[in-house]
């Protein structure tokens, strides 16, 4: 028995913060944000919305998608790295939320790498016959962490949630890889104590931080290291991998991904001009767009790769 992805979902902020607007916040342009990462806007959470709302809702939506009943799940389980209260966990306010009732739920903090956290997570659950049917969401409002008054950091980030439920079938992932280097963990630093105070007294309360240089160096190392690590493991070609779904931080960081994978950017989709970086959330936003829209197709070899604070990265390899 395998995971295999069965649903998915997502949900977006509704405003809207376009490269001209974060121009009259710090002193910035369209044209340095838009050549640097390909970011040209961003959606925000508003004030009654959160980690939790939005998750929510992506949830909802997977478990629609999927034909589950809420009584179906066996486990929640929540990457995040921005929720605003530290218990009940993230998780556990959607299970709440959506009634499901014989599920057990958690959360995992592994920056933008927690979505291929939680599906490795899920995959070890599934294969050791532990659990059948599992909810994973990525919920994020980096929004509420940045420093607004950074021009290097706060033009890169937005909110948003993405969800799948997979279940054990007999094809789906094929192998999946995550490491971690603790030893790196202070090029991308980020502080709870943000979260929930005004933006002129977040600043004093160290909030996100990052040599963005450091970071963009080791995301063109290390993803390729990993996809590689998984393909030559499992006898599989670049060539014949569909399409590289991976975490929508920076385009130039995927199109160097690319290029030294020797593989075409076209399966490289990018969404990041929409939403900016949002985390957790960005791969399976990216799924459910890729999957709703009709590009990605039952049976489709796919390589999904995150990397982020931690240091964090990981790779999971299957047919859709
Ligand atoms: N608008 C205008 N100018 C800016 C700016 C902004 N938003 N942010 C930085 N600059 C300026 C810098 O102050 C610097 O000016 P200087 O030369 O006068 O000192 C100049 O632009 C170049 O800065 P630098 O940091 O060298 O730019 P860069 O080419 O490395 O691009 C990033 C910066 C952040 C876009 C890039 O390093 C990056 O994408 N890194 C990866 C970040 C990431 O994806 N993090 C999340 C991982 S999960």
């Amino acid at each position: 028995m395998t995971t295999r992805i069965i649903g998915t979902g997502s949900a977006l902020p509704e405003e809207v913060i376009t490269n001209d607007d974060m121009a009259k916040i710090v002193d910035t342009s369209d044209e340095w944000i838009s050549s640097r990462t390909g970011i040209r806007q961003r959606k925000l959470v508003g004030r009654d919305e959160n980690v939790v709302t939005l998750g929510t809702e992506a949830a909802r939506k997977a478990l629609e998608d999927s034909g589950t009943a809420p009584e179906e799940i066996d486990l929640v389980l929540t990457a995040t790295s921005s929720s605003e209260v530290y218990f009940p966990n993230v998780a556990c306010q959607i299970q709440g939320n959506l009634h499901l009732t014989n599920a057990v739920a958690m959360d995992v903090s592994a920056a933008c790498s927690g979505f291929l956290f939680v599906l490795h997570i899920a995959h070890a659950y599934i294969q050791s016959g532990v659990y059948r049917k599992i909810l994973l969401v990525g919920a994020e409002t980096l929004s509420r962490l940045i420093d607004w008054e950074d021009r290097t950091t706060c033009v890169l980030f937005g909110d948003g949630a993405g969800a799948c439920v997979v279940e054990a079938q007999e094809t789906g992932i094929i192998d999946a890889v995550l490491h971690s280097d603790g030893g790196m963990g202070h090029v991308l630093t980020g502080s709870a104590a943000a979260l929930v105070t005004p933006k002129s007294e977040a600043l004093a309360a160290h909030p996100l931080h990052m040599d963005g240089q450091a970071v963009f160096k080791f995301a063109v190392k290390k993803v390729p290291e990993c996809i590689q690590e998984l393909l030559e493991r499992n006898q599989v070609e670049a060539d014949d991998v569909k399409w590289y779904l991976l975490h929508q931080a920076n385009k130039r960081i995927i199109q160097s991904v690319a290029k030294r994978m020797h593989q075409p950017e076209e399966k490289f989709p990018v969404n990041l001009e929409y939403y900016g970086n949002t985390s957790a959330a960005s791969i399976p936003i990216l799924l459910d767009e890729m999957y709703h829209s009709g590009q990605i197709k039952r049976g489709d070899r796919c390589i999904l790769s995150g990397f982020g604070a931690g240091l964090t990265w990981g790779a999971a390899l299957l047919d859709w």
